[in-house]
């Protein structure tokens, strides 16, 4: 059986709490003020050594541990247990110096010099024999260190390097579409290269769609094998350092994934987990960042499987990084690490513990900032710290199973956004966001579907932009439908097969039958451009001329080209219902078809604009939390201990402005 995170929250008894700890940015001398400060903010696990490979290694294979041995000791002494990196994720400036070959090239062919991070090609050797040394030099000497955990591999693995063009790369990627296609004859079907004189008669012909794809369109299914091998390719780094670290030591091993993070199809990474562990950060810009965590953090309990995962990095105040950063405003930070906790996270860690003086991210906030301890942030930070061993019993707990799915594949994201496509306003992420805020304003619990995810539990799928469905999907929704599942569908959803091939016969050719309705042709808008619509209207970005064929129509266009056209429709299919939208609504008109989907589907929704609320259970155990991100205190039905606010037992739970609640639950209720 392979370790879990239930051995650090035992190690560590509750809910995590603590960040990045680099004490290899200062003196030996702050090193015991650290552990001071830690054990007064309650921080129990600190993940140590993410970029501290040019101090473990300063010369090849000659290692200085005599340090880190030093940290580690006094982590324990203070009772602090230790996420321990693998150290992997910015090699030192010799590294890149002995192995030039190894450093990245980007699109335009551009070789990645020395002074960021990540400036390794995934494909390189010399890359995957250095850092599998390091890997297995820190593994055999901490793998029984009392401090040690759980093990962190490398970090946000393709941030800064997620594709390279080098020759080392194209002959890796030559060597992964072998493996895919075994013969040139499959390949060169699956790509269609009969298009554009494209046949390939020989492997060594092929090459990544590189300088290509700025002056000319480069073939989609070569676009869309290039970013399924970048993901498998960095997925092959982790295996490399995991399986070192996982033949040495016995704690869990995970590595930090990056959110809704495009390149890294994190589907396919969840099952070489421990434990699934995300760095989420708020978009300053985003129109609702609140309702983004939300989001995020629902993607990441799919990948946990509905179980206990671990937010690894998030701030406490501004990050550096966006183009303007804004301050954490009062209360704002606890709120967003309860988001996490209340949908399955066994803790909230930070990047970092102290506020750098010197770096690229010398102006990211920390849990101590650089104002000190006589600071509104640091006593926030201290709060933190009480709320979570308040609750700390609720680790360990699961969120109640959610009945509805955002069917969600990175494989379609990347295909749905190709170039040459009918519109460039259609964006999976902007559906996706739109269509759970949907939910989330309503406090309907709702799951992200992946590709294997089975759909049994599910009374309602939706399917914003689901461009990409293969026949095993196609299947899957059949049956789901049929056995009484209802679904809505979105305007470009089922569009092609897992080669990027129209699905023949009208569109959406993977779900026609589902849906009860042929779209014959795409007519998407002019920017700004809207239309009329009898129903649910008006729509923008996107129109088409669709015929009925059993589906009833709820709305049709009554401006535009395609007026006198199906625009909402619904179909009985099966023991089922599949609803479809042909034009991107208005908050409005989504809402109103949300509302009308969820009562068809049976599925109750509790709208409170602005306040979550959540339930975890284990066994017979609940706690419901209470998120309430309004500037009014709201009163709630809910019976039993509060145990943040007045830590007192009654009918009702009185959450102020800004705060949160968490309440075990009377048994039965
Ligand atoms: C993450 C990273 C951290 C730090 C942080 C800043 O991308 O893992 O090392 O850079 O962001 O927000």
């Amino acid at each position: 059986m392979a370790p879990t995170l239930d051995l650090v929250t035992s190690a560590i008894g509750g809910l995590a709490f603590g960040g990045d700890y680099n004490p290899e940015q200062w003196p030996r001398e702050v090193w015991p003020q650290d552990i001071a400060l830690m054990q007064q903010a309650g921080i129990n696990l600190v993940t140590v050594g993410v970029f501290a490979w040019a101090l473990l290694e300063p010369t090849p294979g000659s290692y200085d541990f005599g340090w880190l041995d030093e940290v580690l000791e006094l982590l324990h002494a203070g009772g602090i247990a230790v996420d321990l990196a693998t150290g992997t994720a910015s090699p030192p400036p010799w590294f890149t110096t002995d192995h030039p070959q190894a450093r990245l090239v980007d699109l335009r062919g551009t070789v990645r010099m020395h002074g960021g991070r990540q400036a390794f090609c995934p494909s390189a050797p010399a890359y995957r024999d250095a850092s599998s040394g390091l890997a297995r030099a820190l593994a055999g000497r901490y793998a029984d260190h009392p401090a040690v955990v759980m093990w962190h591999v490398n970090n946000e693995y393709g941030c800064h390097n997620h594709q390279c063009f080098c020759p080392t790369s194209a002959g890796a990627f030559r060597d992964w579409l072998q493996r895919r296609y075994s013969t040139l004859a499959e390949l060169n079907r699956c790509w269609g290269t009969s298009f554009w004189s494209q046949r390939y008669g020989r492997w060594s012909e092929i090459f990544p769609p590189g300088p290509v794809s700025y002056d000319s369109f480069a073939n989609p299914t070569q676009q869309l094998d290039w970013t399924r091998f970048c993901s498998a390719e960095l997925l092959e780094c982790f295996r490399a350092e995991a399986s070192i670290v996982r033949s040495l030591a016995r704690q869990p091993v995970t590595t930090n994934f990056m959110s809704f993070f495009r390149p890294v199809d994190y589907f396919s990474w969840a099952p070489e987990m421990d434990i699934i562990s995300n760095d989420d950060y708020l978009i300053a810009a985003n129109a609702t960042p609140d309702q983004l965590t939300a989001m995020t953090a629902d993607l990441m309990r799919s990948l946990a499987g509905g179980k206990p995962w671990l937010l690894m990095e998030h701030s406490t105040s501004a990050v550096n990084w966006q183009p303007r950063n804004p301050a954490k405003v009062s209360g704002q930070m606890r709120r967003n690490s309860l988001q996490h906790i209340a949908r399955g996270a066994d803790g909230a860690l930070f990047f970092q513990w102290r506020a750098s003086q010197f770096g690229a991210e010398k102006f990211h906030s920390a849990l101590l900032p650089h104002a000190g301890t006589d600071s509104a942030r640091w006593r926030e930070v201290v709060a933190l710290g009480a709320t979570l061993r308040a609750i700390a019993e609720t680790a360990g707990s699961t969120p109640e199973p959610a009945e509805v799915g955002i069917m969600f594949d990175w494989n379609s994201w990347w295909a749905a956004e190709l170039d040459a496509h009918p519109s460039i306003d259609f964006s999976v992420m902007e559906s996706v966001q739109k269509w759970h805020r949907e939910l989330w304003r309503r406090n309907v619990p709702v799951d992200f579907v992946g590709p294997a995810t089975p759909l049994d539990g599910y009374r309602l799928l939706l399917l914003p932009g689901l461009y990409l469905i293969d026949a095993a999907t196609k299947n899957r929704l059949g049956r789901f439908v049929e056995a009484g599942g209802t679904v809505l569908v979105s305007y470009f959803s089922g569009i092609a097969d897992e080669n990027d091939h129209i699905w023949p016969g009208g569109y959406p050719g993977a779900l026609r039958d589902i849906l009860g309705i042929t779209v014959e042709e795409f007519n998407p808008l002019l920017a700004d451009q809207t239309v009329k619509l009898s129903a649910f209207g008006p729509g923008s970005v996107w129109s088409e001329t669709a015929r009925a064929g059993s589906a009833h129509v709820l709305s049709q266009y009554d401006s535009g080209g395609s007026a006198g056209s199906i625009a909402l429709s619904r179909n009985d299919f099966g023991c089922g219902h599949a609803f479809y939208v042909g034009s991107e609504l208005t908050s409005a008109g989504l809402s109103e078809l949300i509302a009308t989907v969820l009562a068809t589907a049976g599925i109750s929704a509790d709208s409170m604009d602005g306040v979550e609320i959540l339930t975890r259970e284990r066994g017979s155990r609940r706690w419901t939390f209470v998120i309430n991100h309004t500037a009014e205190q709201i009163q709630l039905p809910i019976s039993g201990r509060d145990l943040l606010e007045s830590d007192r037992d009654g009918e009702s739970v009185l959450v102020p402005a800004g705060g949160v609640a968490v309440i075990r639950l009377r048994s039965g209720s």
